[in-house]
């Protein structure tokens, strides 16, 4: 198999899975005792909170630890929201279900949400942000790296905005932690989401990175853990891991940046250059060093997933919560695309563990693919595709 879709989710690193048997294993305690195992758990915890924080040059008491992106992303949207303080949140047209669905429940509670439009490439215009703050704004949040296209947002910018008015700012970074160096103390970001499975750590697991002196309601109450604001027994081998994966990433990022981004060029410069009638999509500068989003005219993206799958390729077409809801993807609406161009998309998200002669292999079966499946398109005549 080759395995092209590392933003759905990606491989469990050797180091990661190794950290985490002992604490499936010998040390089960629960955190919150006093005894010997309660404490040898908590210690394993703190260890892991500072392994995160360092990921992202925050400190080990801004991390809260959760169930992993989606949990992250309705903290921070409902956490905000719940001091009462709520009146206006502003965000984009192309965030992550995990942040437009608790949105709409936000909105029928009476938050006013403002929805940001994107370029063709798929980035917000931070002016435009501007004119939609009010004094009633009391959260932004504008994803990092888009899931399906790839387009990195001008982070800083739209941080610096926010910071000038004391709006907190949030951002979903679970597609970019690990990949781009992030400081978000130099960007001006007040709360961060981070999943785990994103990272070659364990799903299920995850962080919200909450600025000193940023105010949140807990979502989640019981047992008071995490200072009160994440109630729930701690799963100890899932931190520990996510610890471990975040440690892995800072220490190699430069590394496996250049890597993926190499990888991913080789892709693109390859499909763009020996596949007819094909464009690249997200912003072609400004996009995650792991992502290759493309339009076949002519060819259904789902039936080149089916296909790929039968060459041993792992694709997807975007978001894997778009096949749950099997609606056309919000993103490339957003970004004012045709209904034909929509269904000719095809994302392939490299990883650290690719190599590239499966590149140069997913190449020439795509360009077979395509071939085939144009063979029997409906729209052959309007397009009259030259063979590849
Ligand atoms: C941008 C973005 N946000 C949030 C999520 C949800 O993260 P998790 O799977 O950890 O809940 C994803 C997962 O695909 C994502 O890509």
């Amino acid at each position: 198999m080759i395995y092209l879709d590392n933003a759905a989710s990606t491989q469990i690193h050797e180091d990661v899975l190794n950290s985490m048997l002992p604490y499936l294993k010998e040390q089960y305690g629960n955190a919150s005792s006093i005894h010997r195992y309660g404490r040898l758990a908590r210690k394993a915890i703190e260890k892991a909170r500072k392994q995160i924080a360092l990921l992202i040059n925050a400190e080990p008491s801004e991390i809260l630890f959760t169930s992993g992106g989606t949990e992250s992303n309705n903290t921070a949207l409902r956490g905000i929201s719940g001091n009462g303080a709520s009146k206006q949140i502003v965000t984009s047209l192309i965030e992550h279900d995990a942040i437009l669905e608790p949105c709409k429940q936000l909105a029928k509670n009476g938050v006013d949400i403002d929805y940001l439009p994107v370029d063709k490439f798929g980035m917000v215009d931070p002016l435009e942000l501007e004119n939609h703050l009010s004094e009633k704004t009391s959260l932004v949040s504008i994803m990092f790296g888009n899931n399906e296209v790839g387009s990195v947002q001008k982070i800083s910018e739209i941080a610096k905005i926010c910071n000038d008015r004391k709006i907190p700012f949030h951002t979903d970074a679970v597609q970019a932690v690990g990949k781009i160096p992030i400081d978000v103390k130099e960007l001006g970001i007040d709360l961060l989401s981070i999943s785990s499975h994103k990272l070659h750590g364990p799903k299920g697991i995850g962080a919200l990175f909450i600025k000193n002196g940023i105010k949140i309601d807990p979502v989640i109450l019981g047992g008071g853990q995490e200072h009160g604001l994440r109630s729930g027994t701690e799963n100890v081998a899932n931190i520990v891991g996510f610890g471990k994966a975040c440690e892995i990433a800072k220490n190699n990022l430069d590394e496996n940046r250049a890597y993926v981004t190499k990888l991913r060029d080789i892709l693109i410069e390859k499909v763009l250059h020996e596949i007819p009638q094909v464009t690249l999509n997200g912003d072609p500068k400004s996009r995650l060093p792991n992502n290759a989003h493309f339009t076949f005219l002519g060819v259904n993206g789902e039936d080149l997933i089916i296909k790929l799958d039968e060459y041993g390729i792992a694709a997807s077409t975007g978001s894997a919560c778009s096949v749950n809801t099997q609606r056309a993807s919000h993103v490339l609406q957003a970004m004012g695309f045709s209904h034909e161009q929509i269904t000719g998309s095809l994302r392939l998200t490299m990883g650290i563990f690719n190599k590239e002669k499966e590149i140069e292999e997913t190449v020439i079966a795509l360009k077979k693919i395509v071939e085939e499946l144009r063979s029997f398109s409906p729209f052959k005549e309007k397009y009259s595709f030259s063979k590849v």
